[in-house]
């Protein structure tokens, strides 16, 4: 290579080093069960540029039980080998506290996933796994309260995620951090059967709510949902398939996802946090929303303190709110009120563990 021509390459390189030292703003983020599956389609894409931007220097923090740790030496590995440059400190800890401390975004992915066998019996619905999950949460959010950033936010992913969200967010008792259940993976799912079914573009489905909680009575609303700019149900005209075809398959596409792979949805589910992520972040599009559980604050009625899927928006402030004057039909709120009920019902089960 001509002297001239590699002296140019060599400034090029100390330029962009200079450059990532001196003006990349940087982030801490931590990611609870960082060697499961959900977290080996997540992590890469968390440290590449693509979530938090290409100015944005990403330290992650991954925790594990301690039987597991160790292992995350191996993604460590991968992590550096990705060799991105947006890519930070990478540390491996089964100390929460370690985990946690100074974090701007806390992914809490790591609980049990359904399907598998416990004490001979197998744990068929995510609420099942309230009494073994639900536990991992109070420490957690202790902890979050405590060290992590004041205005860190969180994202639940373990199941059942709205109520686990709801211990640790009761735990953290951190009024300035904000909690998000995950369920933009329904919201995924959703936007994917109505454009499928009216031959349409995913992009042209927009303001894709989901009511309430994530499991069966999740209400995917098909009647607020547009598809170019047109409510998606007026658009589909079929309220027999809404009813018996959509509405089942949205609310059951977990576990038919269980069911044919043998394991919970792990690539989607990292595809949906960071949607999560980039959608907190980034102001919302005029016309469309954003679907995550939220604390109510009472809007639509659903009592205060509840972790309830709402539709969101980003403001240019950064601000999150839970978007206004939704136009609920009978069928909506005879869905909401079933949610709503069961979310109710798992708060009271877990009253124990929050206070
Ligand atoms: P996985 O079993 O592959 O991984 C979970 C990891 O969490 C394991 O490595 C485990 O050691 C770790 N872990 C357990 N307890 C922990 C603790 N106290 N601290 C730190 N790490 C801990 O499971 P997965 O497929 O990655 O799924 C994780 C969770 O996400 C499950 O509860 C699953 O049901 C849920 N999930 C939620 C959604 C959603 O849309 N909200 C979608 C898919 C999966
Ligand atoms: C999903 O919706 O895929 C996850 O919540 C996993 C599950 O248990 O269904």
């Amino acid at each position: 290579m001509p002297l001239v021509q590699f002296l140019m390459m060599e400034k090029e390189i100390f330029l962009s080093q200079i450059y990532k030292e001196k003006y990349m703003k940087e982030i801490n983020v931590a990611v609870t069960g960082g060697a499961g599956q959900i977290a080996y389609s997540l992590l890469p894409r968390l440290i590449s540029g693509e979530t938090f931007g290409r100015d944005t220097k990403v330290n992650l923090r991954l925790i594990e039980i301690p039987q597991v740790v160790d292992k995350l030496q191996g993604t460590i590995m991968e992590l550096t080998d990705c060799s991105f440059e947006q890519t930070g400190q990478l540390v491996a800890t089964s100390d929460i506290k370690e985990g946690v401390k100074d974090a701007d975004w806390i992914l809490l992915v790591g609980s049990i996933p359904r399907g598998i066998v416990i004490d001979g019996k197998k744990i068929e619905e995510r609420s099942d796994l309230l009494k073994i999950n639900g536990g991992i949460f109070t420490d957690q959010g202790a902890a979050i309260g405590e060290l992590a950033k004041s205005d860190a936010k969180i994202l639940v992913v373990g199941n059942p995620a709205n109520t686990n969200a709801l211990i640790g967010m009761n735990s953290a008792n951190n009024s300035t951090q904000q909690w998000f259940a995950m369920t933009a993976l329904d919201a995924n799912r959703a936007k994917a059967q109505l454009a499928e079914k009216a031959a349409a573009e995913i992009s042209s489905v927009k303001n894709m709510i989901i009511w309430g909680n994530h499991s069966p009575t999740m209400y995917p609303d098909p009647y607020n949902a547009t598809i170019n700019g047109a409510s998606a149900a007026e658009v589909i005209n079929d309220n027999q398939w809404i009813e018996d075809s959509y509405l089942p398959l949205v609310q059951q596409r977990g576990k038919a996802v269980i069911d044919a792979r043998g394991a919970s949805s792990a690539a989607s589910a990292a595809n949906a946090a960071i949607d999560t992520v980039k959608a907190v972040i980034n102001p919302t599009k005029e016309g469309d929303c954003f679907s995550a559980a939220v604390v109510s604050d009472g809007s639509y009625g659903i009592p205060k303190g509840l972790i309830f899927g709402f539709p969101l928006r980003t403001n240019s402030n950064g601000k999150i709110e839970i978007i206004q004057g939704i136009e609920l039909n009978e069928f909506a709120q005879t869905k909401i009120k079933v949610t709503t009920e069961e979310l109710e019902s798992e708060r009271e089960a877990v009253a124990d563990l929050i206070g």
